[in-house]
């Protein structure tokens, strides 16, 4: 287990008007699109935990293919919760936690972290092992290290093999899947459209400490090659510092990325 590096509300300082402009009016980020495109997996569904709920965006999608679902959702960001629950929705309610210390006695069919796992410790997921069977977890992954730290985005990436112990130690079974080019929107890298989001902002939302590591990590995303199988590689251009989980900065960044899907069922029910 590490020790996950405490985020301040790194998605709550933007306001909501800027996130509006970068994310576009469907309000998810980038691998949570496979879910848009993969509802599927809520089709038997009857009571959901969304881990990190941020904007909502995704439930709103799934509720409105399945509307008798119960979803709960957590985040750490206020305004978020302020966002999701002005729909007065009563089968998407959400609350303001720490994943990293939220635990509950209510069952849930699934559990799914939306691209936010990466934020979060090794106990957002341990302390819910009792409160399913089913987690799913889409999100990016590393392909040669442990766990690669971000710090300007408060991210933890760790490999399929961590998340496989990880599961394992809990008593679930996994399965992976691995996405291609997720992160394509409209024929354009998903970086490339928040890009021209950020660009239109004004100078004093632009210059947000948030919205400037954001900024990079999208140029970063042009340096990246796309692989056949859909992962991505740092080429010599890129610029974001990555350092690995003993704090020690790597002399360049050749980590390669890619996302994929867990879903991860309980042993024995
Ligand atoms: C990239 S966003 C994903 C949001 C949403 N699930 C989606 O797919 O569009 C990551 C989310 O994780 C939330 N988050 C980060 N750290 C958290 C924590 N410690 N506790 C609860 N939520 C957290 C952020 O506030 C944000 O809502």
């Amino acid at each position: 287990m590490f020790n996950p590096y405490k985020s301040k509300g790194f998605y709550g300082d933007p306001s909501l008007d800027t996130w509006k402009t970068i994310l576009g009016d469907e309000m998810i980020y980038s691998v949570t699109r496979w879910l848009a495109d993969n509802l599927i997996h809520f089709e038997n569904v009857s009571t959901a935990l969304s881990v990190g709920c941020g904007w909502g965006g995704i439930e709103r999608k799934i509720l409105s293919n399945y509307s008798n679902i119960k979803i709960d959702g957590i985040t750490n960001v206020e305004s978020q919760v302020e966002f999701i629950n002005s729909f007065n929705d009563p089968n998407f309610i959400a609350t303001v936690y720490d994943a990293n210390k939220f635990t509950t006695n209510n069952y849930y069919d699934l559990i799914y972290f939306s691209e936010s796992v990466s934020h979060l410790s090794d106990t957002a997921i341990t302390n819910l092992s009792k409160n399913t069977n089913k987690f799913l977890l889409v999100d990016w992954f590393s392909h040669d290290r442990n766990c690669i730290k971000i710090n300007e985005w408060d991210l933890y990436i760790r490999t399929k093999d961590y998340y496989k112990s990880l599961f394992n130690s809990i008593g679930f079974n996994v399965r992976f899947e691995t996405i291609s080019s997720p992160a394509i929107y409209d024929n354009q890298l998903i970086t490339d459209h928040w890009l021209k989001g950020i660009q239109a902002l004004p100078e004093s939302e632009r210059s947000l400490r948030q919205i400037v590591a954001l900024e990079k990590m999208c140029e970063d995303f042009k340096n990246r090659v796309v692989n056949k199988d859909g992962s991505y590689t740092a080429d010599k251009k890129s610029t974001i510092p990555y350092s690995i989980n003993n704090g020690k900065d790597l002399d360049k960044p050749k980590n390669v990325l890619s996302s994929c899907v867990i879903f991860a069922e309980k042993k024995y029910k």
